[in-house]
């Protein structure tokens, strides 16, 4: 009974398997360039490809606060936070053993460090992460993300959207998460990303309304004619397909943002209505939390700017005794300020009686004041402002 018992659990209990070691020939990006060449170029320039501890500053300073703030050893965070930032690691998850032999400094041969030092990591998502999938374990608690939700085929299987590909260098695999069903591809890291404390700070897979469009149609490119491999496999050319961008455009790119959100403005009375409007199947903005929007608004006499004002839209974090943290160590979270998917969110403004004029502009922050100083970040892009939209207005 017992033996049937353990076989059942084997069986059902298949996901969740930490990822097989890399060889030489699979683990990098530089080894799928010399027949991939686009492909590695585009996706090298993404924040998929600097999801690293060492190439984002944002992740490695929030990784050391947090490693700081809890009890758990700083590589145990590292560990927790792999799961979506770095797959490719060989452990999972740490125990009560590893935090003793930390603590006691017997832990610089142990597995964990050996798997956190491992070059393969170094290159955050990449094609290994997405392209070596075999499952996703669609059943699995909505808590359970990233690397716990995954099922990796063996080293050197390609799996891929086509059902024809041939390759001298690796086997390849069509799997339905790679065409229609892509979606589900990104929500298993673009979801229920949660506190130490269980507070959920970024959903897009629960703000996303139906959509014609999948993440891929914005944040990859539209289908357009080009080709897998530039290998000369079709009468010594590289063969014809369909094919997306690897570029995964989002919130770090000044020129997606140009448009993301509208404005209009409504007098009424002695208010005025500034409205925002969504057209994206998801909020705005979506993801990572402690991101902003900022309207800064200039009331004018003739041409003469009369007063000026900055609104903040943005959520503020507090830990367990009520003290402003960053979204990994909140136990809770101002309102949602966000536009929702196709929706609209209007604030109110009260300008001064003298003014003839206004003039409105809504920008993008990627991190708020609040948190950039708790983390102490220091590039230029964490406070850079990104124009969404401008208007004005006759008083
Ligand atoms: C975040 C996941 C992700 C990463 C990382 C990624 N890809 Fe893809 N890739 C996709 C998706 C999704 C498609 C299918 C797009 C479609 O056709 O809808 C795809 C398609 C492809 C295709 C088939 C041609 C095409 O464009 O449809 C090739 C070849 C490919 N990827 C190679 C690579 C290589 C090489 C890398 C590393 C430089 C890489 N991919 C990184 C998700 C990823
Ligand atoms: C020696 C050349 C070569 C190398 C190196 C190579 N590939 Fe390929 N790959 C190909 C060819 C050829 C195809 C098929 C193209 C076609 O049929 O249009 C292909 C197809 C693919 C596909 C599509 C599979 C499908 O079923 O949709 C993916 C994904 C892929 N390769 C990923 C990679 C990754 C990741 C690496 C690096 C670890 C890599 N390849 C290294 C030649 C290569
Ligand atoms: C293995 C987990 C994982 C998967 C799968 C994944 N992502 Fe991501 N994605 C991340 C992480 C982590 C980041 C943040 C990287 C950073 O900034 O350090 C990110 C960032 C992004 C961004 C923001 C980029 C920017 O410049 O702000 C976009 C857009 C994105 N992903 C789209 C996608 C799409 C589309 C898919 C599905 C084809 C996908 N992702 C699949 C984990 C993942
Ligand atoms: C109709 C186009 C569209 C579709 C479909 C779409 N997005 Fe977006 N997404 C946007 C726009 C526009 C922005 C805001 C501009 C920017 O990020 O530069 C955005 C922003 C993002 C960001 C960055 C948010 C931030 O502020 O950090 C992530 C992550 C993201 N999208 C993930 C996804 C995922 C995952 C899907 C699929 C479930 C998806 N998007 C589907 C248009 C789209
Ligand atoms: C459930 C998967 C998941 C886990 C686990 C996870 N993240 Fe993320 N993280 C993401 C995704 C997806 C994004 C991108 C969202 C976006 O661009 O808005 C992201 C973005 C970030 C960003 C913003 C990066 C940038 O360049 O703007 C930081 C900082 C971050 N994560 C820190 C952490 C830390 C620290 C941990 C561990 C304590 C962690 N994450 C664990 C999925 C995850």
């Amino acid at each position: 009974m017992r033996i049937w018992l353990l076989l059942f659990i084997l069986a059902t209990g298949v996901m969740a398997d930490a990822a097989p070691q890399l060889n030489e020939k699979f683990g990098e990006s530089s080894k799928c360039k010399p027949c991939h060449a686009e492909k590695v170029k585009e996706w090298s320039g993404s924040w998929h490809a600097n999801s690293h501890y060492k190439s984002d500053e944002y992740l490695r300073k929030s990784i050391d606060y947090v490693g700081r703030k809890s009890r758990k050893s700083h590589n145990a965070i590292k560990v927790q936070c792999a799961a979506c930032h770095n797959p490719r690691i060989t452990v999972i998850k740490t125990g009560a053993d590893y935090e003793i032999q930390s603590v006691m400094k017997l832990d610089s041969l142990s597995e964990v460090n050996k798997a956190l030092e491992s070059d393969a990591l170094n290159e955050g998502i990449n094609c290994l992460v997405c392209h070596n999938v075999d499952k996703i374990d669609e059943h699995a608690d909505a808590s359970v993300r990233g690397a716990h939700r995954l099922k990796w085929n063996k080293v050197g299987i390609m799996s891929g959207p086509l059902d024809d590909a041939k390759s001298p260098y690796h086997k390849t695999q069509s799997r339905d998460f790679f065409k229609k069903k892509s979606d589900d591809l990104c929500y298993v890291c673009h979801a229920n990303d949660r506190s130490e404390e269980g507070l959920v700070f970024a959903n897009t897979q629960k703000e996303m309304k139906k959509s014609k469009k999948l993440c891929v149609d914005c944040h990859m490119s539209p289908h357009k004619m080009g080709f897998a491999s530039n290998l000369p496999i079709d009468n010594k050319r590289p063969k014809k397909r369909m094919v997306r961008e690897h570029g995964f455009v989002g919130a770090h790119t000044e020129w997606l943002w140009e448009g993301a959100l509208s404005l209009s403005v409504q007098k009424k009375a002695d208010k005025l209505l500034v409205t925002m409007k969504n057209e994206n199947p998801h909020n705005i903005p979506t993801g990572f939390g402690a991101r902003e929007l900022i309207l800064d608004i200039t009331y004018k006499l003739g041409s003469k700017p009369i007063r000026q004002e900055r609104m903040s839209l943005t959520q503020h974090y507090t830990d367990k005794r009520g003290k402003a943290t960053i979204p990994h160590l909140a136990t809770t979270a101002t309102k949602d300020f966000s536009v929702p998917a196709y929706g609209t969110k209007t604030v109110t403004l009260t300008p001064p009686k003298n003014a003839g004029s206004v003039s409105i502009a809504l920008s993008y922050r990627l991190v708020n004041d609040e948190v950039r100083g708790l983390l102490d970040l220091e590039e230029e892009i964490w406070s850079k402002k990104m124009l969404i939209d401008k208007i004005g207005i006759r008083l």
